[in-house]
């Protein structure tokens, strides 16, 4: 089928409830993938067709990883990947496979790691302390008190026992993409969502241009400015320049939230009280999910000094389920991948300066309040179907 004929066959008949968008989550969890994950779970609008994962955040010694993974020197990536199946598993997502994918950048020797944020699982959580029924936060005042606990963390999720699916995410995602297509003629493109370095995505596109036509990509990364892993780097993007500029010279509808957006989608304690008191009682599942965002709280205010922390990777499912409460604009964005002080730059030509076509849409606001209406009831879904009890 040609795009023309796809675009037609895809728009819903009159009065026909709207199909879900098909999404492909790629990701590193991660306090804040793991939170993308769950988003894209539970969206009504969305349909989860799988999840990859790439190295990212951890660096372990965790027991979880077995000697085979510690033998071939896989411990960040399996450790990001347990991570994946363990927060399915918690939020009782079923009927969502996990690949693994890249455990290194494209061209460069080692990933860059995260503990100091995320913990050495990658999904430490605060230990100390924990907030019982009677010290529920029914204020803001008292969420306060919870999220300026200093960070004491661990691993606090409990082993689902989940399994990868064997096999190398590329050629996984473009097996059960190509599936799902040929399955669903009907079906909106695949939309696949970026919340980690873009060394999977990248691969997928070079070894599979038969998938371009179908496939739109929207990424958590990049800054317009200052950067938070190097002074005009934004994490996910410095991890592997070069296969950021594949993906952003590809040519496909491609979107970027970078973090001035997402530095406004803070864990304030308003937040964390409306996330916690939002469905009566106190469930396990809660309790998991306070503990990793104190966590992840004490390591934002160590690390950079924020009262609040960034709830990053879920804006981008949030702009696949509703780009409404986006604000986005179209220029020219280019990977800078050479220069020693600035590689990993997302170069974004707000004035279109350079002439250059234009090749991506950059959100530049998002209606904050609304991002955490959608992000809280997708916790909320997740509290209803946990096997936690
Ligand atoms: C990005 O880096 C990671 O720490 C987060 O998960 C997010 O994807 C923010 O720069
Ligand atoms: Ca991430």
């Amino acid at each position: 089928m040609d795009d023309f004929a796809r675009s037609l066959d895809s728009l819903d008949s009159p009065g026909a409830a709207p199909r879900p968008i098909p999404v492909w989550l790629d990701c590193d969890p991660g306090h804040d993938d793991a939170m993308a994950i769950i988003l894209a779970a539970y969206d009504p609008r969305l349909q989860l067709l799988g999840i990859s994962t790439l190295v990212g955040k951890a660096l372990s010694r965790h027991q979880a990883i077995s000697k085979k993974e510690q033998q071939q020197k896989l411990l960040p990536l399996a450790q990001v990947t347990r991570n994946a199946l363990d927060v399915l598993s918690i939020a009782g997502v079923v009927g969502v496979d996990v690949v693994q994918g890249q455990a290194r950048p494209l061209l460069r020797p080692s990933p860059l790691l995260c503990p100091e944020i995320h913990g050495e699982s990658g999904l430490d959580g605060q230990r100390r302390g924990r907030t019982t029924n009677a010290q529920r936060p029914p204020d803001a005042h008292a969420a306060r008190v919870l999220l300026i606990r200093s960070p004491e963390g661990g691993p606090v999720l409990p082993h689902g026992g989940g399994q990868a699916l064997p096999g190398k995410a590329p050629v996984v995602m473009a097996e059960r993409i190509g599936a799902f297509l040929a399955e669903n003629p009907r079906a909106a493109p695949v939309r696949l969502i970026c919340t980690g370095a873009l060394t999977n995505a990248a691969l997928l596109l070079m070894l599979y241009p038969e998938l371009h036509s179908s496939l739109e990509i929207v990424i958590m990364g990049g800054a317009l400015g200052v950067g938070n892993t190097g002074p005009v780097m934004e994490f996910n993007i410095q991890t592997d320049p070069e296969a950021a500029k594949v993906v952003f010279e590809a040519g496909l509808p491609l979107t970027m939230v970078p973090i001035e957006v997402t530095h406004t989608a803070l864990v304030t304690p308003e937040v964390l009280g409306r996330l916690l008191t939002s469905r009566p009682g106190i469930s396990k599942f809660k309790v998991l999910i306070e503990q990793l965002l104190t966590f992840f709280a004490g390591t934002y205010r160590e690390v950079f000094k924020f009262t609040d922390p960034p709830l990053h990777d879920p804006c981008a499912v949030a702009y696949v389920a509703d780009p409404s409460i986006f604000e986005v604009e179209e220029m020219r964005v280019d990977i800078e991948t050479a220069s020693p002080l600035s590689a990993g730059q997302t170069v974004c030509d707000v004035w279109h300066q350079t002439g250059r076509p234009k090749n991506c849409r950059v959100a530049r606001s998002m209606d904050v309040n609304a991002f955490w209406g959608i992000m809280i009831d997708a916790l909320d879904f997740a509290d209803i179907a946990t096997p936690l009890r």
